[in-house]
């Protein structure tokens, strides 16, 4: 196989996103669309007593009022972790209980979204309430040990040694506490949906990560045959876990298109979305690490509590994360879960792998200086080639290259050790960090259709969303390289359950799904067009052979699935359901890796904690698309600065669900807040995780962000932060 570095190409759909010519879920204006608005719960908990929707259905132009007076036999889709399609199992208007603030009551559906608005707006609710507890020390919160839940099953606790023993018998010992507010993923694209049917079938498009679970919960909700509905998703306008599976809109926009017999439109608005979707959830942490006076990390306890909702549980894989940063040998890790009066918290970029390093690597910093060890150093006395927790193989891992590497472009050797020892030349303290990120190599089966016309083009269909990532970008780069085409011949029909089975895009298993079944999907195409050719080695075009042999098109159908998977892989696949395989494989295990240096500022009197200059050094394997993955690096840094210094969903216990639920009060990083960032790749090719080579990097880009602002800060400024965001009033 050519294992050359990828040029780095252009990404192929820039031009049409700029230019608007790249069409969303809700960019369908036609005329004949009805409107969508919904009317949301006032009360932290409760049930409705009474609701009036009179004035809202004497307004002119109102259609359609759904309430779950109305909502007849729609039923819930379930719970994508409890093998259901919905991120939570929760569907609104099913029934008057309300379980949390800002759960929809009612859906209006006009024929402009102006009178949808002001109908909603119109209903009239008589509430009977009941206590609710928002935050993890509430009375009323129910703390679940998720070993002793069918989660176990899956995700079983992490035990390695005797963990408890080897930290008391340690001779240094860090022990330390970190918590995180909410966070909510805010992608520029709304929840939206247009639901049509059309000649006996539902069409719904609507930007999503999970075409396929969409298409089936909406099947199971309404009650109909999966095998008429079509998901349509060709581009997401940023999804970040917030759209990885089927939304209660979605359901209630295809009811209310069946009965209105009109394509419905829906677009949540930002405040409702806050409590519509998901969301990161609350979560705090206890460290214990313990190390010998050489600096061998020797025993580590990692205890979580993390917030979910009362009708479902979402999992907590914090401890899965940092038992995999070093070699440690005896390791125990705990989650609990605490059930909270809110919807269903769900995955957000690296949704525990962020901070589960950020307490961890917190921990290693202080440590190096408890023993007065260089922290990248410490670090790579502490690195492994082999798996801690299952003792396998680790199939690549390079993270002493990324620390190594990120260290000379950042000039680490010019760091004073003390801290608060630094100035910058406004007088601002100085401060440099370090920290180490990883994230699970995981990959979901596909199936790949590859056809190959007279005219040149190369159409692939193929299960990948594309939600800003460079999906077409990657599967263009690689089909150019193996077909001896131009990039611009490829064209990729994703995101659509017409073309091929759309598993979940997550995990950041999008690139190692795809890759190795598309670059298949090539040679199986290569082997027909050489018979064709009546054999023997050609280097002639694809198409000059296809049109020499007067055929007018050539098809290759392949599937590939996650090492160890059995062949019934593939029918969960086409039901949508989470498939994917990893990190633990039978040979081996799989993770990525990176490395984060970071300069902070702290201005002398204000206090504010500026991040003017960042080097990331990531170990993903095999680098298919150099311009994407570098851009997908960026985008994670910046997160993971807005997650160490700027985010938080706020909560009032007096009320319940999230105040601050609009882009003017949820603080994020904006581009001034924004330095350089410089990234690196070390593009070693992973082959025994994949034939492509090819590692996950979306979600690893912002694992140890935050941990290296904290260090960074404590290198400043002396003061150990464990709690996020860090605040001006914390560095006071
Ligand atoms: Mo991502 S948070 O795994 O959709």
């Amino acid at each position: 196989m050519n294992m050359m570095p990828f040029p780095d190409l252009v990404r192929v759909d820039a031009r049409d996103k700029v230019r608007g010519a790249v069409a969303f879920g809700a960019d369908d204006a036609r005329p004949e669309l009805a409107h969508g608005a919904f009317a949301v719960a006032t009360i932290g908990k409760g049930r409705l007593l009474a609701l009036d929707v009179a004035a809202a259905e004497a307004v002119d132009g109102v259609r359609l009022v759904l309430t779950h007076e109305n909502i007849g036999t729609v039923k819930s889709a379930g719970f994508v972790m409890g093998g259901g399609y919905g991120f939570q199992s929760h569907i609104p208007l099913l029934a008057p209980e309300i379980a949390y603030r800002g759960e929809p009551i009612a859906l209006v559906i006009a024929d402009t979204l102006e009178t949808a608005i002001h109908a909603a707006s119109l209903v009239r609710a008589t509430y009977e309430e009941a206590s609710f507890a928002v935050t993890l020390d509430a009375p009323g919160v129910e703390v679940i040990d998720q070993a002793q839940t069918p989660l176990a099953h899956f995700i079983p606790p992490v035990s390695v040694g005797d963990a408890d023993a080897a930290f008391a018998a340690a001779p240094v010992k860090i022990d330390a506490r970190f918590s995180s507010a909410p966070q909510h993923q805010n992608p520029i694209e709304l929840l939206s949906t247009v639901a049509e049917w059309r000649d006996g079938r539902l069409v719904i498009h609507e930007g999503t990560q999970n075409a396929e679970a969409v298409r089936h919960g909406v099947a199971t909700a309404l009650g109909i045959a999966s095998d008429i509905v079509d998901v349509i998703s060709p581009f997401v306008g940023g999804g970040f876990g917030q759209k990885n599976s089927m939304q209660g809109p979605t359901v209630l926009a295809a009811e209310a298109a069946r009965r209105i017999g009109q394509p419905v439109k829906i677009v949540v608005p930002r405040a409702q979305v806050y409590h519509v979707g998901s969301f990161r959830p609350a979560n705090r942490h206890h460290v214990r690490l313990g190390a010998d006076r050489s600096g061998r990390m020797v025993a580590a306890i990692h205890e979580v509590q993390a917030q979910t909702s009362r009708h479902d549980l979402f999992p907590g894989e914090y401890a899965t994360t940092s038992s995999r940063l070093y070699g440690i040998a005896d390791f125990r890790g705990k989650d609990e879960l605490m059930r909270t009066d809110a919807q269903t918290p769900g995955y957000m970029r690296a949704p525990f792998e962020h901070m589960a390093c950020f307490a961890f690597e917190s921990c290693v910093d202080e440590l190096a200086y408890a023993l007065g060890i260089d922290p990248v150093e410490l670090r790579l006395a502490n690195d492994t080639q082999v798996d801690a927790v299952t003792g396998k193989p680790l199939s690549s891992r390079h993270v002493g290259e990324c620390l190594r590497r990120g260290a000379a472009m950042f000039g680490w050797d010019r760091r004073r050790v003390p801290a608060a020892s630094m100035r910058a030349d406004d007088g601002s303290l100085l401060g440099w960090g370090v920290a180490i990120g990883t994230y699970a190599g995981l990959r979901a089966p596909a199936m790949a259709r590859l056809t190959l016309a007279a005219d040149g083009t190369v159409v692939v269909g193929v299960g990948i969303h594309e939600m800003g990532q460079g999906a077409r970008t990657a599967l263009a780069a690689v089909l150019a390289r193996k077909l001896g085409i131009a990039p611009e011949k490829v064209a990729a029909v994703i995101g659509d359950t017409r073309a091929a089975p759309q598993h979940l895009t997550a995990g950041s298993w999008g690139t190692a799904t795809a890759i190795p079944v598309v670059e298949a999907a090539a040679d199986a195409l290569l082997a027909e067009l050489a018979a064709l050719s009546s054999g023997g080695p050609s280097n002639k075009d694809p198409a000059q052979i296809l049109r020499e042999a007067g055929r007018t098109e050539l098809t290759v159908e392949v599937g590939g699935k996650a090492p160890g998977q059995p062949d019934a892989i593939y029918d969960r696949l086409k039901a949508g359901l989470p498939s994917m395989g990893g990190p633990v494989y039978p040979d081996f295990v799989t993770y990525s890796y990176i490395a984060h240096f970071v300069e902070v500022r702290v201005e002398a009197t204000t206090r504010r904690v500026r991040v003017p200059r960042v080097v990331s050094v990531a170990d993903c394997g095999r680098v298919i698309s150099p311009r994407t993955a570098a851009s997908q690096v960026r985008g994670g840094v910046v997160w993971g600065i807005g997650a160490a210094l700027r985010e938080a969903s706020e909560v009032d216990s007096r009320y319940g669900g999230f105040l601050n639920a609009d882009l003017a009060e949820y603080a994020l990083p904006v581009n001034a807040d924004i330095g350089t960032i410089e990234v690196a790749f070390v593009d070693e090719p992973d082959t025994r995780f994949n034939s492509a080579g090819v590692k996950g990097l979306g979600e690893v880009s912002m694992v140890g962000v935050a941990a290296a602002i904290a260090n960074a800060v404590h290198h400043a400024t002396g003061k150990r932060l464990r709690d996020l965001p860090i605040r001006i009033e914390d560095v006071l």
